[in-house]
């Protein structure tokens, strides 16, 4: 299978970069969390991160209360290489229901509103509800790059932006979803 062609790109002053691989593993700032509402926990990236971050993340998550669809909350990432989660709730996807592309970005923009806001300089993002909240990858692909262009395009500490992707299909699918975004916006500059 041929390398997806396009894979890093400067939005401005911040370079975005697609990989395939591990969230839990990145030394970014920030990792963010594909958790649900509750913040307790759960299965993919969210157990994924837990385990890896230890009990003192639940510990902490338990203290805020819960977070809602389209928001993002900060915590500290304890055994983790990022010194912090940023716990991001995606929407479930329900065809038909146009809320769901407006409440996906919302996820994505509030998480680098966050890192802004506590002067983070490299945040990466799993695929969000891309897995058990089932939303299609070449659906969220595009909404996810269009928020973080559009977070991008205005002053921020933020100078890395990496999406950590966990198979070849997800990566293709924003491969695919970054060159069409360099298409629509010229201020979107491939490197190589
Ligand atoms: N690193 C990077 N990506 C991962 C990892 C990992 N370790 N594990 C899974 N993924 C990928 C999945 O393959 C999918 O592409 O992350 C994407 C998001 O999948 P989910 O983790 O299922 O997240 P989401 O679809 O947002 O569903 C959230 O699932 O785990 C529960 O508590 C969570 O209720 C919430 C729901």
């Amino acid at each position: 299978m041929d390398k997806p062609e396009f894979t890093r790109a400067m939005v401005s002053q911040t370079a975005l970069e697609l990989l395939m691989g591990d969230i839990t593993q990145q030394d970014t700032d920030a990792i963010v969390n594909a958790a649900n509402s509750s913040l307790l926990g759960g299965g993919g990236v969210d157990g994924a991160i837990h385990r890896a971050a230890g009990p003192q993340l639940l510990e902490e998550t338990r203290t805020l209360g819960g977070c809602q669809t389209g928001d993002a909350k900060l915590t500290r990432g304890y055994r983790l290489k990022a010194r912090y989660v940023i716990h991001a709730v995606g929407p479930i996807y329900r065809a038909g229901d146009e809320s769901v592309a407006w409440l996906l970005a919302s996820a994505y923009r509030r998480s680098l509103e966050v890192a802004a806001e506590h002067g983070l300089q490299s945040v990466a993002f799993p695929s969000i509800s891309t897995g058990a909240y089932g939303y299609p990858v070449e659906l969220a692909a595009p909404v996810a790059l269009e928020a973080v262009h559009e977070a991008l395009s205005a002053p921020t500490p933020v100078k890395l932006v990496r999406f950590v992707l966990f198979n070849p299909p997800t990566l293709r699918a924003f491969s695919q979803a970054l060159a069409a975004l360099a298409q629509r916006h010229p201020d979107v500059q491939p490197i190589s």
